[in-house]
């Protein structure tokens, strides 16, 4: 393992924000992993894992050390009476692993196809797309301690998963560095369509008996038709999360604007950030070389030469007016580095 001085991380984040690191070190294994935070506790510096880069916005310079996740592999370690336990390396990308379960008749994923970033990114924020979240099909994980350079297992219950949350995001955040993730699959399909894009895509299709594959093909194709691709037109995805609100507020809300999108969740009712962006006149708004994307309001983009300041500050102006016009703070899903600049 080599670590690099000053290394230009553009090509390495779905943002393309020019940014440097001041060391670098991509780790193809959990020995190498170890091997570059030994170096960081010995320097005492500053320590940011990347994984697929495609959930940060890079807002300067990193000071410290940048350690690359770079760890491979898919294995099947046990055959459970429905299904299969399956070790993933993190630095497989996540939609590669969706692809090759599908391949290998191993399912549950079908719904979370073409996300970007990296398998051991996944559980930090729960990923989860069209009804179906991460920790549905999660087992167990590992990782290695910052402090001290020891492998620790987590199980499910260890995680805290909640929605784009876990606890490698809230209490433990910057102590682990994830380097496997064990999934749950089925051998037998358990179909989840109650999204309806996907019905509504199936049908386009000609699908009359939807199976994994057609699902999956279904979820790409509605993906590819909201969200930038990336090596297209920088972005990180929902720049945004979908804010909870109290029932005070959802029906002040809802008495104005009836077709408002709305879901009831344990924690109060959940609004769309996109729609209450889009009704606030955002979508498509363009400040040259960054901008609001013109199909799907949660997510902003990089058109070519923004800063990451100058997103940040699009992303301010977002939040600001969608708070004096539906009293609603929304809160950032994309991970600022480095630290909070808001
Ligand atoms: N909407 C608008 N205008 C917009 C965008 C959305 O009116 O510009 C409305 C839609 O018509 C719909 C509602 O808002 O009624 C919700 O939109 P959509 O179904 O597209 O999903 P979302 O809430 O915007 C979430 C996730 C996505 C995930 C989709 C599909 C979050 C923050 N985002 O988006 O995840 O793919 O659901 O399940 O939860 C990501 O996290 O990066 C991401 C892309």
């Amino acid at each position: 393992m080599r670590i690099l001085s000053q290394q230009s991380l553009e090509d390495w984040t779905t943002f393309g924000l020019p940014a440097r690191a001041e060391h670098f070190a991509s780790c193809a294994s959990e020995d190498e992993v170890k091997e570059a935070l030994a170096w960081h506790r010995e320097q005492n510096c500053a320590l940011h894992v990347l994984g697929g880069g495609s959930n940060v916005l890079l807002a300067d310079d990193l000071p410290g050390l940048v350690l690359q996740m770079g760890i491979g592999g898919v294995t099947e370690v046990e055959d459970t009476d429905d299904g299969v336990l399956v070790r993933v390396g993190a630095g497989v990308g996540w939609h590669e692993f969706v692809m090759t379960s599908l391949d290998r008749g191993w399912y549950g994923l079908e719904n979370l196809s073409l996300i970007p970033g990296s398998t051991g990114a996944g559980p930090m924020q729960n990923i989860g797309a069209y009804g179906v979240e991460l920790e549905e099909r999660f087992h167990g994980l590992e990782a290695v301690e910052v402090a001290t350079g020891e492998t620790h297992h987590f199980a499910h219950s260890d995680c805290q998963f909640g929605y784009r949350e876990s606890v490698f995001k809230r209490a433990l955040k910057g102590q682990y560095v994830i380097t496997a993730v064990t999934f749950h699959l089925l051998k037998t399909p358990e179909l989840r369509l109650q999204y309806g894009a996907i019905k509504s895509a199936l049908k386009a299709a000609g699908v009359t008996d939807p199976t994994p594959k057609s699902v999956s093909d279904a979820v790409i194709g509605i993906r590819r038709s909201k969200l930038p691709d990336p090596s297209v037109l920088g972005n990180a995805g929902s720049f945004f999360k979908n804010p909870v609100v109290d029932e005070a507020r959802h029906l002040a809300l809802a008495k104005k604007f009836p077709e408002m999108p709305q879901y009831p969740t344990a924690g109060g009712i959940k609004l769309a950030a996109g729609w209450l962006i889009d009704q606030a006149g955002w979508k498509g708004h363009d400040r040259g070389t960054h901008g609001v994307h013109d199909r799907q309001a949660l997510v902003l983009v990089n058109k070519g030469g923004a800063t990451g300041s100058e997103l940040l500050q699009l992303a301010e102006d977002v939040q600001q007016d969608v708070l004096k016009r539906f009293g609603v703070q929304l809160e950032r899903e994309v991970n600022v580095l480095p630290g909070a600049q808001l």
